[in-house]
């Protein structure tokens, strides 16, 4: 009778664990989530669907292209190329969760051999070898980024950022409303 008693606390006491680690896991994801972005980057304001395709169409992607999202958020803009522009498509995303949600939609969505999203900081990135590279950010990240842009990207790689210029490249063509900017490398 003791025996049985006994085992029942232990497998109440490793259910006990084995939650509590499962919260813990998720706070953390939760924290890590919600502020480490903002440290390194911009938060996550998700572009509108149109302003996403008005990006696409102004860089004049094609099934020819390899695009990067810089920050790819929950993958909407990766997604579109690929989907309705027959990109290979590529995020990298800092935060866990949008990377987690950005992943599972690409894989629902069959789009795997397509589309893909690393997990980590864009600043700590070699950036890979691409032909078009979105981005929306902000005024002081977008300074830090045209060094990086600079030393990583070949020459004639379209760049479109949406709300904020590169202070100090010429912008090829602008669009206003919204407020585009494309630039080539
Ligand atoms: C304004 S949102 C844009 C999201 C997406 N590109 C879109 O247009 O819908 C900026 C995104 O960049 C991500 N981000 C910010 N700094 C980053 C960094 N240094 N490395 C990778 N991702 C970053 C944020 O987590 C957020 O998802």
């Amino acid at each position: 009778m003791i025996e049985p008693v006994c085992e029942m606390l232990i497998d109440n006491t490793l259910l006990v664990g084995y939650i509590l680690i499962l919260i813990l896991v998720c706070v953390i994801l939760f924290s890590i989530s919600a502020i480490w972005p903002s440290v390194i980057g911009a938060p996550w304001v998700p572009v509108s669907k149109s302003t996403a395709r008005k990006m696409l169409e102004l860089a004049q992607v094609t099934h020819e292209d390899t695009l990067l999202d810089m920050g790819s958020g929950d993958g909407r803009i990766i997604i579109m190329a690929a989907k309705e522009f027959g990109a290979t498509a590529l995020g990298i995303e800092a935060d866990p969760l949008r990377v987690l949600w950005s992943r599972s939609v690409i894989r629902l969505r069959r789009l795997k051999d397509n589309v893909s999203v690393i997990w980590g900081n864009f600043f700590a990135q070699t950036l890979p070898d691409v032909t078009v590279v979105t981005v929306y950010q902000g005024q002081a990240i977008n300074k830090r980024l045209k060094k990086k842009l600079s030393s990583d990207l070949k020459r004639g790689t379209r760049v479109v950022s949406y709300s904020f210029p590169f202070d100090g490249w010429t912008p090829v063509e602008t669009q206003k409303n919204p407020h585009l900017y494309l630039y080539i490398i």
